[in-house]
Parts: structure tokens; C-alpha cells; sequence
């Protein structure tokens, strides 16, 4: 198996990124939201962790319905997190430290505050303003049911109706799509006012000195023309049965298909988001989040002329399963290697579960959690890491009275607030740290964090954070440099990976293995003399 990138590129081929989440990252001036300013007074503990670039998500001006990614105003700072100046600090401090800043970009939807869907709700049916958008006729009697049968992604019809300007305000008039909340209203990227307004704003963030964007909702831009019903389609595909690989079975399922996602048009905006990154220096990029079906979709997104990188939610989906692992590795590199992109890898972020819960949680979860985290930064291409994944936080059970994610209040059981909750720096109490004593932060931090404190983990060479910044290091000295990658064993419980002079093996069975001979650069836990304990992943050069 083998990558197709080369050692040397630009600095994003290879970088480990880190996703700071900016309302729970650190709160400057203790109004119990991280802020811009607070980002900026940590950048020296980024720089000491041993990341490459940070990925800051929206500090934009917004009603805050889905925690900022319901945009008011695409060139602004939210006086909640800080003024325009205090980005620009951001930017020059952490490129002083030679630390990389990528913004987040959210062009599938604004927010029902930005001026141009206020404009489109007054000018009413027909007009050029509602034209930006996606308004339609109901179905049935008087226009009453919703034009198809989208649903939203946080739950409940992805359609809400808007009286008409002309008429009673009780008479109901057309109906407008939003793939997520109602607060978020997709836009219409047929429309060339769409991309014109976002080569602008592209182009004001470059002018300020960011290093890349992530694209939110990067598949969803485009949705089929007619905007006819999902449908449910059969699907025939290989059932992932013990035993020989050669064995798969078919079987078919019935799975909905997706005229809301991932169609063809949407290669164009990205083809002409690379010729403007281009017309810059420094080589800037962007990053799909795209959450398409397969790697090949995936791919898609970053042939040589669109987007540079593309999340590669795969490894995030799978089970703790060596199987598993060498699946996502061999299906990712065969994919990549279809369009000559470099691969990326993530197990967390801010809307899944923590990647220790995943792995069932306590000290277990935690030890294959690191152990995932090991194999995965052995592995050529880019990875990124979610804020607190370095102190091994595990998902917060967050009471239903101070949850605030839309999802959860949508469907009262999905939330994401657990994987939200502010980052604890030192101390034994709430805030931890995050914000100047007596600081309420936004979601309530957990009373046992003491021992997980930025503090209190940097002095304990044992400690994940310690583990973090010591794998950052090797990375750095052997990892890099490198790039063909081989299974040498995928098929059993444990995942024994090749690269260049480092083997890579990760324990997912519940029996100790033999070490292979070699020196032991890093272990994910302790080691047992010539074995590797289960639940542990180990680097031997
Ligand atoms: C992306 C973001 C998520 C947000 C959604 C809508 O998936 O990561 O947090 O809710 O887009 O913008
Ligand atoms: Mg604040």
C-alpha cells in the first residue's frame, strides 16, 4: 500500500491541526464564553504541544442558535468573542510562533439574521431577494404541507413557512429550506450573487492573513434542481462477514438517496476557490467538511484543481477493531491515491461523541483512545486533533436544563453539548482555570476535572497530555519524511502498520502480543517487558 505524496510540499501535506473551539477554548474576560483574546494568550501552550496549525471555528457575528455556525455577518468578530483587532493579533501572534490559523467558512446557510434573509422575508414571493435563498410553495391545500419531504438534519421538517409580506400576517405564504435549523437558512448557490458574495469574503480573510479555511457543509452547497422527495432506493453491497475478505456476501438494504448532497455542481465552487487561494502566497488552503458516503466521494473534493484537503470522517465511524482501522487506513490511501491528494485523519471533533466514550469509556476507553490516536499519527498525510483530546476528556454528561444544542432541543436525545464543555487550564474547581475566578462558563464543567487540568497533566510525564506532546515530537523525528505505508497484518485483533523505518502495532484484541525487535520510540500505555498489552499501540524503529 502505498501514498502518493511526495517528502517535501507545502506545510498543510503533513501538519497536525488543531481544532479550537472557541466559546469553550478560554475565556478572556469572564463572561463565560472563550473569546478571541483567550485564544490568543494560549498559543504558546499550542506551540509547546507540538501543533502545526490551528483551526479556529466561527467567531462571526451571530444569534449564537447553533453556537455560531448560523453566520449574521461573514466579515465581522461577535463582540461576544472580541473585535476584528483582537484577530488580528491572533493572527500575528501565532505566526511570530510559527503556528498556521485556518477560519472556519459557512456558505450552505447564513443566519436568519444576516440582511439578506431579512430582506428576502420582506420583499415577499418573486423577488430577487428571495431568490438567494430556497422559497417555495407548499404541496397540498393552500400551499400547506411542505414542498418535499426533506428532513432536517437536527430533527423536524428541514422546511418552516413564512407569512407573506402582502397578506394577513395568519395567512401562510411560502415555505424556505434549511437543512439544519430554521435559524439557518440554505442558501441558493445557483444564484450568482451567492458565489460572488463569498469570493469576497474569501478574499477578505486572506487579506488579513489567514492561513486556509474550513469549508462547513461542503457537500450540501447544491441541491437537486427540481428539489424533488428523497426516495428510498435498494442498495446492494458487501456484508462484512468473518472470514476470508474474498467471502463478502451480498446483500441488499434500502438506504434513502441524497438529493441534498454532494452533487455534481458543487466541484465548480471549489474549482474556483482554488484559482483565488492560488492568486495568493503562502500557501494557503481549505479543508472540506464533506461527509460524503464513500472514500471515493470523498476524493472527489480534493482532485489537484478543487479543495486541498478533505475530513476523512471514516476512522471517527469505526468500531475499536483492528479490522476495522485497516480498513479505514486501506480504503483511505486507495482513495486519495485516485486524485493525488494527501490523506487526513481525525477521531474527534465538535460533533461526535469524545473518542474515549466511544471506546467505551474510563480507564479503558481512555487507554484505546490514546492507542487510536498513536496509529493514526503514525500515518502520512495531516491529522487533526479536537481541543481537550490531549488532556483525554471524556464526554460530559451535560444536564437537559443547560444543554443548548439545537440538535438536542430538536429531538431531546442527540446533543452535542457533552463534547463542548470548556477546557480545564489549572485548579480544583469550576472554572478551572478557563476564565478569571468566578467565571460561569457557558456549559457546567465536571467536579472531579482536578487531576485533568492542563496544570496538573504537564507536570506527570505519564499523563495524556505528556503522551500527546511526547507522539507530536516523534512524529516530527521519524513519522515525517516517509510516505509508503503497508499492512503488514490487518486481519486479526492486532494492526500491525509499515512505515519506512517505523513498525506501528495496535492492540485490539484482549491477549498481550510480542513486540517486535527494535527500539520503542513511543507507547500509548505501559509495556509488559517484550509485549504489548491489549488496548495499547507502540512505535518500534
Ligand atoms: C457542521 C458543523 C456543525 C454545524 C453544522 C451546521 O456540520 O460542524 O457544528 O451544526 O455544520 O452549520
Ligand atoms: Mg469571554
Amino acid at each position: 500500500m502505498t501514498s502518493t505524496r511526495s517528502a517535501a510540499g507545502p506545510w498543510w501535506r503533513d501538519a497536525v491541526f488543531y481544532q479550537v473551539y472557541v466559546r469553550s477554548f478560554a475565556d478572556s474576560d469572564g463572561d463565560g464564553l472563550g473569546d478571541i483574546p483567550g485564544i490568543t494568550s494560549r498559543l504558546r501552550y499550542l506551540r509547546d504541544l507540538g501543533v502545526d496549525a490551528v483551526w479556529v471555528t466561527p467567531f462571526y457575528p451571530s444569534p449564537q442558535h447553533d453556537a455560531g455556525y448560523d453566520v449574521s455577518d461573514y466579515r465581522g468578530v461577535d463582540p461576544r468573542f472580541g473585535k476584528l483587532s483582537d484577530l488580528d493579533d491572533l493572527l500575528s501572534q501565532a505566526h511570530e510562533l510559527g503556528l498556521r490559523v485556518v477560519v472556519d467558512l459557512v456558505p450552505n446557510h447564513t443566519s436568519s439574521e444576516h440582511p439578506w434573509f431579512r430582506q428576502a422575508l420582506a420583499a415577499g414571493p418573486g423577488s430577487h431577494e428571495r431568490a438567494r435563498y430556497l422559497f417555495r410553495n407548499g404541496r397540498g391545500r393552500g400551499g400547506g404541507r411542505p414542498p418535499n419531504n426533506w428532513e432536517s438534519v437536527f430533527g423536524g421538517p428541514a422546511w418552516t413557512r413564512v407569512p407573506d409580506p402582502s397578506t394577513a400576517p395568519h395567512h401562510g405564504g411560502e415555505w424556505y429550506l434549511h437543512l439544519f435549523d430554521a435559524s439557518q437558512p440554505d442558501l441558493d448557490w445557483r444564484n450568482p450573487e451567492v458565489p460572488a458574495m463569498f469570493e469576497d469574503v474569501l478574499r477578505f480573510w486572506l487579506d488579513r492573513g489567514v492561513d486556509g479555511f474550513r469549508v462547513d457543509v461542503a457537500h450540501g452547497l447544491f441541491k437537486v434542481r427540481s428539489l424533488r422527495d428523497q426516495r428510498d432506493v435498494p442498495r446492494r453491497e458487501g456484508s462484512d462477514l468473518p472470514g476470508d475478505p474474498g467471502d463478502r456476501a451480498m446483500v441488499e438494504r434500502t438506504v434513502r438517496d441524497e438529493p441534498m448532497w454532494d452533487q455534481p455542481e458543487v466541484h465548480d465552487v471549489y474549482r474556483s476557490w482554488r484559482r483565488l487561494l492560488e492568486q495568493y502566497d503562502g500557501d494557503r488552503m481549505a479543508v472540506a467538511e464533506a461527509w460524503t458516503r464513500s472514500p471515493e466521494s470523498m476524493a472527489r473534493y480534493v482532485r489537484p484543481d478543487e479543495l486541498h484537503q478533505a475530513f476523512n470522517f471514516a476512522w471517527l465511524l469505526a468500531p475499536w477493531s483492528a479490522r476495522a482501522f485497516a480498513d479505514v487506513v486501506r480504503g483511505t490511501l486507495e482513495a486519495v491515491a485516485l486524485v493525488g491528494a494527501a490523506p487526513t485523519w481525525v477521531l474527534s471533533n465538535h460533533d461526535v461523541v469524545r473518542h474515549p466514550t466511544r471506546y467505551g469509556g474510563g480507564p479503558r476507553g481512555l487507554a484505546r483512545a490514546r492507542a487510536a490516536t498513536l496509529t493514526m499519527l503514525a500515518l502520512p498525510g495531516s491529522a487533526y486533533l479536537y481541543q481537550g483530546e490531549e488532556l483525554g476528556l471524556e464526554e460530559v454528561d451535560v444536564p437537559p436544563e443547560h444543554r443548548q444544542d439545537p440538535s438536542w432541543l430538536h429531538t431531546g436525545k442527540v446533543g452535542r453539548d457533552g463534547a463542548r464543555v470548556p477546557i480545564p487550564w489549572r485548579g480544583t474547581r469550576s472554572p478551572y482555570g478557563f476564565g478569571p475566578a468566578g467565571t460561569v462558563p457557558w456549559l457546567p464543567m465536571p467536579d472531579d476535572w482536578a487531576p485533568l487540568t492542563v496544570d496538573a497533566q504537564r507536570k506527570d510525564p505519564g499523563s495524556t497530555w505528556s503522551f500527546y506532546r511526547d507522539t507530536l515530537r516523534a512524529r516530527r523525528r521519524f513519522a515525517q519524511g516517509c510516505d509508503d505505508v503497508q499492512i503488514v497484518e490487518g486481519r486479526s485483533t492486532v494492526l500491525h502498520l509499515r512505515r519506512g523505518c517505523l513498525a506501528v502495532l495496535c492492540n485490539c484484541g484482549t491477549r498481550p502480543v510480542r513486540l517486535p525487535p527494535g527500539e520503542v520510540l513511543v507507547a500509548s500505555g505501559p509495556l509488559d517487558g517484550h509485549l504489548l498489552p491489549p488496548d495499547t499501540a507502540v512505535w518500534v524503529r
